[in-house]
């Protein structure tokens, strides 16, 4: 399965390892990619023969069989109907958003993945190895494309619980999708990747802790992880306080940050790990035992073109940013509304909040950032791992460990330590002020 020289193949040339899940077998063309047509349905062909011919998941995903169990319409809206607690949309409006998202966080870190000094000495092409990269919860499969072309020497995998919509004509040669549950666990491809990268994926795991410690067996010695989620607590101005949320109280605070915390508690009552995940996103991955080299990194990015900079590269950064995730953030208000009546919020409720949210967005007297939480770490070399951890894995060389030497720029927020980590959360637990007593909570306690 190796590569002769992984160093001298160009993109057009490079050999692709699963060459009959590639239906389309094109060159790699340029420019963004799209989504074909948008309807999920139409690209089930390449899902299914994706996995048909990888052959390497633990379940074969077969369009005859499947298609009608896999989406299923809720007002207009499609949905992945599988037993995920995952419960956004998987449809055109979706995607869009996601790629929105996608875009924002792009802007906001400057990077395709946090320390890229490290990420690019692991992906660094070795001869006689297989580079291999994973995006755990890939959606659109928008990173997954965007690193397989950067790293034409790469094989790239994107997994998700929904199959993946991207125009089989635009994919590279050295990319394949393939539709899992994390949850299920992911053992088939124990110490299997150079890097495997899981980002906003929260909301669709039963178990945070036990995902985390499923992608981090996946990673090859010496390979890299990375997780990002979304802080749901809205920061203030100053990046260090929490923005205070609306209340009967206190209705001059922030919908936004009411809307989403009601959100989140939506989501716990859905049986998702939201609030395990929170957890983990405060403790970083220090105490991941099969980890070392561990840092984390807030990524502020501003909700709406509001912060003003003397400095012309930062505020096109600032204002591009906040325009793409203001955008994001009035289809999020609207894609987790089925959510958030499963969770027993009634319609009227949801409009009227929305409608101060879309409020909020508008006049930007509210001056938010939205934070991307990311944590990252080296596997540690076989010696210190487990022989049975071990043992499943293929020969893998082991890039020396070497911490990085990333200076990100001023709106990312590096934290080196576990304790530095805990005292951003402590700053912003503190300034939290009053919060509501979720709707969904109280419906679910009153035995809806
Ligand atoms: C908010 S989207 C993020 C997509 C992508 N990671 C990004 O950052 O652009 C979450 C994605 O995770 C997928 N997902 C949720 N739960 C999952 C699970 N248990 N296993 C695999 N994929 C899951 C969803 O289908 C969805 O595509």
């Amino acid at each position: 399965m190796n590569r002769a020289d992984g160093t001298e193949e160009a993109p057009d040339g490079a050999r692709p390892r699963y060459e009959q899940s590639h239906p389309a077998k094109s060159e790699p063309r340029s420019g963004s990619p799209s989504h074909s047509n948008m309807n999920p349905t139409e690209n089930l062909t390449h899902a299914a023969t994706t996995v048909t011919d990888g052959g390497e998941s633990m379940y074969t995903y077969d369009t005859s069989r499947d298609l009608a169990a896999y989406f299923t319409e809720i007002d207009g809206r499609k949905f992945g109907s599988q037993a995920s607690p995952y419960l956004l949309p998987a449809d055109e409006t979706e995607f869009w958003r996601l790629d929105k998202q996608h875009t924002a966080f792009l802007v906001g870190l400057g990077e395709l993945y946090p320390c890229p000094d490290v990420v690019e000495r692991v992906l660094a092409p070795r001869p006689g190895e297989t580079i291999e990269v994973v995006d755990l919860g890939c959606g659109t499969g928008t990173w997954a494309l965007s690193m397989a072309k950067r790293f034409p020497h790469a094989q790239v995998l994107g997994i998700d619980v929904s199959p993946n919509p991207l125009n089989p004509t635009l994919l590279t040669a050295n990319i394949r999708f393939e539709v899992e549950d994390i949850n299920t666990g992911l053992a088939h491809y124990a110490n299997r990747f150079d890097l495997v990268h899981m980002r906003c994926v929260g909301g669709g795991l039963l178990d945070y802790t036990q995902a985390i410690t499923y992608a981090a067996q996946c990673v090859k010695p010496g390979g890299v992880l990375i997780v990002a989620d979304l802080d749901i607590m809205l920061c203030a101005e100053d990046m260090i306080s929490s923005q205070r949320m609306a209340t009967p109280d206190y209705p001059q605070g922030s919908w936004l940050q009411r809307y989403f915390y009601e959100f989140r508690w939506s989501y716990a009552v859905n049986g998702s790990d939201v609030l395990g995940a929170d957890k983990v996103l405060d403790k970083g991955l220090w105490e991941q035992p099969l980890l070392h080299g561990c840092e984390a990194a807030g990524v502020y990015i501003p909700i709406g073109p509001w912060p003003k900079s003397t400095d012309s590269a930062e505020a096109q950064r600032l204002e591009f940013g906040g325009i793409l995730l203001r955008q994001n953030l009035r289809a999020v208000l609207r894609s987790c509304q089925t959510l958030m009546r499963k969770a027993g919020i009634p319609q009227d409720l949801l409009d009227e909040w929305v409608q101060k949210c879309d409020e909020e967005l508008d006049t930007l007297k509210i001056h938010s950032w939205l934070q991307l939480r990311m944590f990252w770490g080296q596997r540690k070399p076989t010696s210190t791992t487990s022989t049975q951890e071990a043992s499943t894995g293929t020969s893998s060389t082991e890039v020396n460990f070497q911490p990085s030497n990333w200076v990100p720029h001023r709106q990312v927020h590096l934290y080196h330590s576990a304790e530095e980590c805990e005292n951003a959360r402590k700053m912003r637990m503190d300034t939290l002020g009053e919060v509501a007593k979720p709707v969904a909570l109280n419906l679910a306690g009153s035995d809806k």
